[in-house]
């Protein structure tokens, strides 16, 4: 949950020029925050759109536990995204932010996405694409490795634009922020539609890769190449508009 939180704190700050750009549902209506994790981005949604009727959920019911308890004016739901406990044309504007990668069958998840669209309602799916990594080779091995052994589909921001028009979705806007690590460590960069990390807080962000089994020797590699070469990466955080 630190982690997540840290690093949708750094996504606000790449949102909040965006949205502003976007024509999205602001004044009235229902919204969904579909896996909202730790509910930093939620929050921040809710002070932008103060208007509209918030909805969250998330699988996790650790999540959602302690999310009732810091964020109670958004009503919050046990529920995953691949079967929404939600109505048919329910829904105005949904936003899913860092989760289609992270999960089995995200297809299952765009079609709910649509059943509980209100027709003219508008969706926001935004997440990384772990082939869009620069960098030296040892990062881009640690990265195809870890895409080995993820249980889900490291790549899917690819297949999402074709699976949404097979739909019905019509994409209205499409922006690829791009993180690096060429910034200061005590305040990011923020160039829209680029945002420039410290060293560490790079790393900080790229830490889960270690964590599977069969990663350590790689990710140590990388790690100490790192540390004493300086390692210089970037990666696209891909973000769709889509309406129904
Ligand atoms: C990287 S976090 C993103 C959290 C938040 N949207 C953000 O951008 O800060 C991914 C979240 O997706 C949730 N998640 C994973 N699979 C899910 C599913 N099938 N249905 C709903 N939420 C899911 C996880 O529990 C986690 O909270």
């Amino acid at each position: 949950m630190p982690r997540l939180s840290a690093q949708a704190n750094l996504l606000k700050l790449l949102l909040e020029p965006y949205l502003d750009s976007i024509e999205y549902e602001k004044e009235v209506g229902t919204a969904l925050d579909a896996g909202a994790g730790p509910g930093v981005l939620t929050s921040f949604l809710v002070k932008k759109n103060p208007n509209l009727k918030w909805m969250a959920c998330d699988i996790s019911e650790d999540m959602v536990q302690y999310c009732k308890l810091v964020y109670p004016k958004v009503d919050w739901k046990v529920s995953d995204v691949r079967a929404l406990d939600y109505p048919d044309n329910h829904f105005d504007f949904i936003f899913n932010s860092m989760v289609l990668i992270h999960i089995k069958e995200p297809e299952k998840a765009l079609k709910e996405f649509y059943r509980v669209l209100k027709p003219g309602g508008k969706i926001l799916i935004h997440c990384p694409n772990d082939k869009t990594f620069t960098g030296p080779q040892v990062l881009l091995d640690m990265v195809a490795k870890h895409a080995t052994i993820h249980p889900a589909d490291r790549f899917v921001m690819e297949k999402v634009p074709s699976i949404m028009e097979g739909l019905g979705f019509q994409l209205k806007h499409r922006t690829d922020f791009i993180a690096s690590n060429d910034g200061n460590d005590d305040k990011p960069i923020v160039e829209y539609p680029k945002i420039h990390l410290g060293m560490m807080t790079g790393w900080s962000m790229m830490s889960f890769m270690g964590h599977p089994e069969g990663m350590q020797e790689l990710y140590s590699q990388l790690q100490s190449e790192y540390m004493s070469n300086r390692v210089k990466f970037t990666i696209k955080l891909e973000t769709h508009l889509y309406q129904k």
